[in-house]
């Protein structure tokens, strides 16, 4: 293995234009969004796609009207992921570029294909929606989107878990300098892929549950997905905390040691916290599944952000602990900053995101076409 000191490469002889701290700001904000749409759409598939199965199986009528209303928004759920996917990407790159174009490249065949992939998988969500509106069973191509999606998920713990280890790179591109090969697994990869993944069965199973909220979904519909969103969150929650135990655990001792106190504790047991909260709010569901009140949904909704934001910055924390000794200290990075610009940024952003809400508004308050027709 060769030491990670000198094969990094060099700092881009050009300081980064704003300071450190806004940078990371921004990328926690922006990925946090990434990782909350991203649950939404990974658990409303997969309960999606579970209760088509059960629906056309059983012939039960709120089973197939729960899924198509929840199939029908994944489209949309997409475009979020994607849109708040590219600014952490960015900034992530303005702060790691040294770490992370290189892990990029060395795996530069899958790192590409993730465009690939996605666009299939958002192909399919538009074929089920089609599918739902005629009322046919289309769990089938869920099954395929999700399975891609999954792919996809690989593929971007993978990379942010090879930039983390500079000291495997030279080995890996003496075996094969093609970038189609995946690195051997670290041992923090499938915990940090697991808690995202059950995460998504968990939290975004809570905010699946404000679907069924919508004016066009029907009693019996209402009531079975508020009532199986709750218990797939009751299930997986637990899970949840387990995988983020095993995550802290698989980390090397110095970056667990550091994590065991101070800030890294402190947001480490808010995480739990909020899960355990989530947790509530999933029992509160279940016992009101009958109930039109959106109270255990929204509480849910905003334990499950909570908990995403914060493993947001636990997850970062963990990429400077690990970085640091090994050459990368990103708060050394030198900087000039250029407010105009900066300000100009920040008042773009500002809006875009007014803009994004108030889009979300108009899509929450949209007549269905049925009921245009009526
Ligand atoms: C739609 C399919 C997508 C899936 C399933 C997906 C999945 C994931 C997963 C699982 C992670 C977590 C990595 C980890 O903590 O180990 C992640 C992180 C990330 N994803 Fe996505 N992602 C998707 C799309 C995108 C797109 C289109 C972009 C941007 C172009 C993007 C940008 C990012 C960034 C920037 C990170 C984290 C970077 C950092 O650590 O700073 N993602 N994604």
């Amino acid at each position: 293995m060769t030491d990670p000191i000198h094969i990094l490469p060099a700092l881009d002889p050009l300081p980064i234009p704003a300071p450190v701290a806004l940078f990371k700001f921004l990328h926690h904000l922006t990925l946090g969004l990434h990782f909350g749409a991203l649950q939404l759409l990974l658990g409303g598939l997969v309960l999606a796609t579970i209760w088509n199965i059960v629906g056309h199986a059983s012939g039960s009528r709120s089973a197939i009207g729960a899924s198509g209303t929840v199939a029908k928004k994944l489209t949309i759920v997409t475009t979020y992921v994607v849109n708040f996917g590219v600014p952490p990407l960015l900034f992530a790159q303005i702060l790691y570029g040294q770490a992370l174009y290189t892990s990029s490249v060395l795996i530069g065949a899958w790192w590409i294909a993730v465009v690939f992939l996605i666009l299939i998988a958002y192909a399919l969500l538009y074929r089920m929606t089609t599918l739902a509106d005629a009322g046919r069973p289309w769990w089938h191509w869920g099954v395929v989107s999700f399975t891609l999606l999954a792919l996809v998920g690989r593929v971007f713990s993978t990379n942010m878990t090879l930039m983390l280890t500079p000291e495997v790179w030279s080995t890996m591109y003496a075996s094969n300098p093609s970038g189609t090969d995946l690195p051997p697994t670290d041992p923090t990869m499938w915990p940090r892929f697991a808690v995202m993944f059950l995460g998504a069965f968990s939290l975004g199973a809570l905010g699946t549950s404000l679907w069924s909220h919508l004016s066009s979904v029907a009693d019996d519909a209402r009531v079975f997905l508020r009532r199986w969103s709750a218990i797939s969150a009751i299930v997986f929650l637990p899970l949840l905390g387990a995988a983020g135990s095993w995550a802290l655990d698989s980390q090397p001792e110095s970056v667990r040691a550091a994590l065991m106190g101070g800030t890294g504790a402190t947001l480490a047991y808010a995480w739990v916290g909020s899960i355990a909260l989530a947790f509530v709010a999933a029992l509160a569901l279940l016992a009101t599944s009958r109930s039109r009140s959106a109270l255990a949904p929204i509480l849910g909704s905003v334990a499950g952000t909570t908990a995403i934001g914060l493993w947001t910055v636990l997850r970062d924390m963990v990429r400077d602990l690990t970085l640091a000794p090994k050459g990368l200290d990103v708060w050394a990075t030198p900087v000039a900053t250029n407010w105009v610009v900066v300000g100009i940024f920040l008042f773009s952003l500002v809006a875009g995101l007014v803009l994004l809400g108030w889009l979300v508004s108009v899509v929450a308050r949209a007549t269905p076409l049925e009921k245009n027709h009526v």
